[in-house]
């Protein structure tokens, strides 16, 4: 379990590329330097999805769950005692260290690139498997424990996908990480989504002529970084 100790950032990025080639993981660096000069006390987690992959699930980790889930909100003190073998056991360990980390979390800052108008599998894997049944209700009222924790998303496409743009409805990015966090609990007003888009502006021919869109929409998004890392 981490030490909750001041204000905790999970940092999490999902770009295949590093931050050298990552307009995301650019963003989310510029966030957590920002953030830590803040000073005070602050404790900064940062997890790279591609160095060190979440593992794909198993029939163990789903016939866990669905034993949880029977039982009703059983918070993840209890689940090591419905455990019944020693592959439950393991999909266990891999699972609640990525619990511990969320819940222990104020701010999670997530770098996302679109990968074909969705999020990355490697993103996927621990949304996946973060999302253990019953981790994140109050075992005596069922509400969210995620209520207060501030979620940060940092997205970075190649293309533009904004309003009134030809390609507005294949953005499945927003829509998907809006209804995922959602239903997880965190409340409206503390989920932030900022996009920087058109980054392939210098690299495809068909985009070229939008090179000062993309440039304007990399600043808005440095700046809503910057201001949201300063909170
Ligand atoms: C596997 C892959 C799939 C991609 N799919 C899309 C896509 O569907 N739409 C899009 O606009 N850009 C797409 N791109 C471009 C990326 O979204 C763009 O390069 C973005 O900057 C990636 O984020 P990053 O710079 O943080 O790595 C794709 C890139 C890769 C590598």
């Amino acid at each position: 379990m981490i030490e909750v100790t001041g204000m905790t950032l999970l940092h999490i990025d999902s770009s295949a590329d590093t931050v050298d080639d990552s307009v995301s993981r650019r963003l989310t660096d510029l966030f957590a330097t920002t953030w830590r000069a803040r000073g005070g006390r602050a404790a900064h987690r940062h997890r790279d999805l591609c160095a060190d992959p979440v593992p794909a699930l198993t029939p163990a980790y789903t016939t866990l769950g669905r034993r949880v889930e029977r039982e009703g909100f059983v918070p993840p003190a209890k689940v090591p005692a419905l455990i019944e073998n020693a592959a439950e056991e393991r999909e266990w360990e891999l699972t609640l260290p990525l619990i511990d980390e969320l819940l222990a979390a104020d701010t999670v800052l997530l770098g996302v690139p679109m990968y074909n108008f969705s999020v990355p599998a490697s993103l996927k894997a621990w949304i996946d498997r973060v999302t253990f049944p019953g981790a994140y209700a109050d075992p005596d009222t069922g509400e969210s424990l995620l209520r207060d924790t501030r979620v940060v998303v940092v997205m970075a496409r190649g293309g533009g996908y904004g309003p009134g743009t030809p390609r507005e409805h294949f953005d499945f990015q927003t829509p998907y990480l809006r209804a995922y966090f959602g239903n997880l609990g965190v409340a409206p007003e503390n989920l932030h989504l900022i996009a920087a888009e058109l980054t392939l502006t210098g690299l495809l021919p068909q985009l070229s002529g939008l090179a000062d869109v993309a440039a304007d929409s990399l600043a808005r998004a440095r700046a809503a970084v910057t201001a949201l890392a300063a909170v």
